[in-house]
């Protein structure tokens, strides 16, 4: 029998903004909408979602500019409806539809389980809009359609959301509400059905992962997550360096398949900074910690964030930023000059000039990327593992990661997706590694 187009799946097109979890929760939610298939194309769509993130200003800007180009694709196709989901969702719910009338639906991410009932009420020519911090576990209520379909090998996994820790510059404890943790035999549950799926590695996420406490600790997660078979690595992101328990650090040394990589900002060497900033810690402290990790995990590759050209923040301070990331030596490191953000403790403070801040950012930026250079070119004739993840640009090439978390290419390489396999690195370029395969390993 030949479908009608009437029946045919809808097209769904979802652009994401932001950090991981948002990618966690697209996929989500692009399976939770049954008779949708998703699409690559906006201009093929019945129905877009853009996915937001409100963590600088520039962020939540792109939001309106891209909602102007999609504005346009609607005077083509009456039809289509438009959504915004995410944080800027969240932080402006209704100002969204004001300054984009072609909006038809917005949700917070706290309300996506409620996302099947208001596709539905838009379909029926209504506007839809929810922005409440509902008290059932969303996750619960957002169920999978096409949950035995072959996934990509790395996967990212949600477990826990929100947080209280009201750092002065950061909006997430109001876009993402208070700190909630999933319970521990749902993320074992959904690690499971990942591995029936393909997987192999996952992450996972929380915007303070390492204050979990879904019923065990993270410690305690990760041992329980090791034990799956066929679940060969796991990472955690983002930490706070408050939450890293004696236990989590033991962790990285007891439990092979958690990967020696670990994601832990500190936004400032500066103690003076680090106190205006609510960070309740110091630089000395945080220096004191990783040396216990490296002391767990000797090989562990840091990694973490850093603000310039926060409010008040002078010369010296900034220095002392720069001679932490020195002392530490980052494998990566992400570093954003302070955007103001409203509502914040931090917004209401003395800015300082943006051009100073510019030029902190420059210096800064050139730091890490020499040490990220080096630290790569460390890497050079090192036996490495890589899961394959996916097919290189080059004729016989295939490109994954390593347990650092580099991107590797493999030339004459016979491994599938999915394959983890023995490597050793021959060369560094830029941002990424070169590698054979180790045959006989
Ligand atoms: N301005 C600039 N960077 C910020 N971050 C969070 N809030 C702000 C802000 N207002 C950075 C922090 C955080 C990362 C996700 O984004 O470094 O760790
Ligand atoms: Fe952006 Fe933070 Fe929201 Fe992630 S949680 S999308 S980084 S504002």
């Amino acid at each position: 029998m030949s479908r009608t187009p009437t029946d045919a799946p809808k097209k769904l097109f979802i652009k994401t903004y932001g950090c991981q979890m948002n990618v966690y929760d697209s996929e989500r939610m692009a399976e939770s909408l049954e008779g949708y298939v998703t699409t690559e194309r906006a201009e093929d769509a019945d129905m877009i979602l853009l996915n937001t993130c409100h963590i600088r200003e520039k962020a939540a800007e792109k939001v309106y500019s891209e909602l102007g180009r999609m504005k346009k694709l609607k005077a083509d196709k009456p039809d289509l409806k438009i959504g915004v989901a995410g944080c800027v969702a969240q932080a402006e719910g209704e100002e969204i539809m004001r300054r984009q009338p072609a909006v038809d639906l917005v949700v917070g991410p706290q309300s996506y389980h409620r996302l099947p009932q208001m596709e539905a009420r838009v379909r029926a020519g209504h506007t839809a809009l929810d922005t409440d911090f509902p008290e059932e576990d969303k996750f619960a209520h957002l169920k999978g359609r096409g949950t035995q379909a072959k996934r990509a090998p790395a996967a990212f996994l949600t477990v826990q959301e929100g947080c209280d820790k009201f750092c002065a510059f950061c909006v997430v404890p109001y876009t993402r509400g208070a700190e909630v943790s999933r319970p521990a035999d749902r993320v074992l549950t959904e690690a499971q059905e990942l591995v029936a799926r393909g997987v192999r590695e996952v992450t996972l996420l929380g915007q303070n992962v390492n204050a979990y406490h879904g019923g065990m600790t993270l410690a305690q997660l990760i041992r329980e997550l090791a034990q799956i078979d066929g679940l060969a690595r796991i990472r955690y992101t983002t930490s706070h360096p408050n939450d890293m328990t004696d236990d989590l650090i033991a962790a990285h040394a007891d439990t092979p398949a958690l990967m020696p990589y670990l994601h832990l900002p500190v936004q400032s060497g500066s103690d003076r900074i680090l106190k205006r900033m609510n960070r309740s810690h110091t630089a000395e402290s945080y220096l004191r910690l990783i040396e216990r990790i490296r002391e767990a995990r000797p090989d562990i590759m840091m990694s973490g964030d850093f603000i310039v050209g926060f409010p008040e923040e002078t010369e010296a301070d900034f220095q002392a930023t720069l001679d932490l990331v020195a002392q530490v030596r980052y494998g990566y490191a992400y570093s954003f000059k302070y955007s103001t953000r409203p509502g914040t403790p931090a917004a209401e403070r003395a800015q300082v000039d943006s051009a100073e801040a510019d030029e902190r950012l420059q210096r800064l930026q050139t730091l890490i990327t020499r040490q990220q250079r080096e630290i790569q070119q460390e890497m050079v004739g090192r036996d490495l593992h890589v899961l394959v993840e996916k097919v290189g640009r080059e004729p016989g090439q295939m490109v994954g990661k390593s347990e650092y978390l580099h991107a590797v290419h493999i030339n004459d390489c016979t491994a599938q997706i999915g394959d983890l396999v023995p490597v050793t690195i021959t060369e560094a370029v830029t941002n990424s590694l070169g590698a054979r395969l180790r045959t006989g390993a």
